[in-house]
């Protein structure tokens, strides 16, 4: 039995902190969009076997169970009850790592969807996205992607009308985050400026696309220990050269401008690639 599918990136168009839970974990509410950048899972299972191997293409990337496809796989067998397969994942990695982009997620809602395919267990999304959420925040969005609001540890997912047809240009500055480190440096109460979540999902409403990206924000960028020039730099050259908005998604570092027009967007892409290898044209999906 073997299956392949695509796991589609998110950027978050507003990222909020509210409070800080009991647990250690964060109450947010962000909105997030899929893009087209995504990476190809090839699940094949083996009847007669155990365990699970993991080929992932980046060496730095876990091939054992450290690996969050495998994290999501062991989830999957162990609510279904499912045993006797030896289970063989294949991830082409285009999905930069640890860049605020959800790749780990989208990879680990990939595996939990295509697993419910290839074994037919019919499990509904709302299982999904519960067996999601013990692999990680994200990956209940990335279960069903499109346009939402998330609140919560980001399981708690308001569907949101899609946002217009925009150009992205999503560069990767050439340091990374670690996402635990800097919610270890958030204090609610400190937080000076933040998204205007409301407004935003007016703009959404109205098919505003202008208004989406001028609301555009993310309270991490205040947040960020070091590397926060290049963030910025990114953002002055995406907003000179026509951007609507640019902002920074998740816990960075990776920044992204919203084009209305294609051949701007190009020309963004063009002129931050030769600097920025990981440096990508997407459009929302
Ligand atoms: O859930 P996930 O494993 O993706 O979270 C990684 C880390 O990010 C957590 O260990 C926690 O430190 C932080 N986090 C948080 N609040 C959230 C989501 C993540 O504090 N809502």
């Amino acid at each position: 039995m073997i299956v392949t599918s695509r796991a589609f990136a998110k950027l978050n168009l507003s990222l909020d902190i509210v409070s800080r839970m009991d647990n250690g974990y964060h109450n947010l509410k962000m909105v997030m969009q899929t893009i087209n950048l995504c990476d190809e899972i090839t699940i094949e299972c083996l009847s007669g076997g155990s365990g699970f191997s993991v080929v992932a293409g980046l060496p730095f990337l876990p091939h054992d169970e450290r690996n969050i496809t495998v994290k999501a796989a062991k989830i999957f067998f162990e609510h279904t009850g499912i045993s006797g397969f030896h289970t063989k994942i294949h991830v082409v990695k285009n999905i930069p790592v640890c860049a605020g982009m959800g790749g780990g997620s989208a990879d680990a809602a990939s595996v939990l969807r295509m697993l419910n395919e290839l074994f037919e267990t019919d499990l509904d999304s709302d299982t999904l996205r519960s067996l999601g959420l013990l692999v990680g925040s994200d990956v209940p969005f990335c279960i069903n992607g499109g346009t939402a609001l998330a609140e919560g540890r980001g399981e708690i997912l308001t569907d949101l009308p899609p946002l217009p047809l925009a150009h992205f240009v999503v560069c990767k500055p050439h340091f990374s985050c670690s996402t635990p480190q800097l919610f270890s440096l958030v204090h609610c109460e400190k937080i000076r400026a933040r998204p205007d979540t409301s407004g935003l999902i007016v703009a959404l409403k109205s098919g505003d696309l202008g208004g989406v990206a001028r609301r555009m924000y993310n309270v991490f960028e205040d947040i960020l220990p070091r590397g926060k020039s290049d963030v910025d730099e990114i953002k002055g050259v995406l907003l000179d050269l026509g951007a609507l908005g640019a902002v920074m998604t998740g816990s960075g570092p990776t920044v992204f401008g919203v084009f209305d027009k294609e051949n701007s967007a190009h020309n963004a892409y063009e002129h931050l690639k030769p600097e920025y290898k990981d440096t990508f044209l997407a459009h929302n999906t």
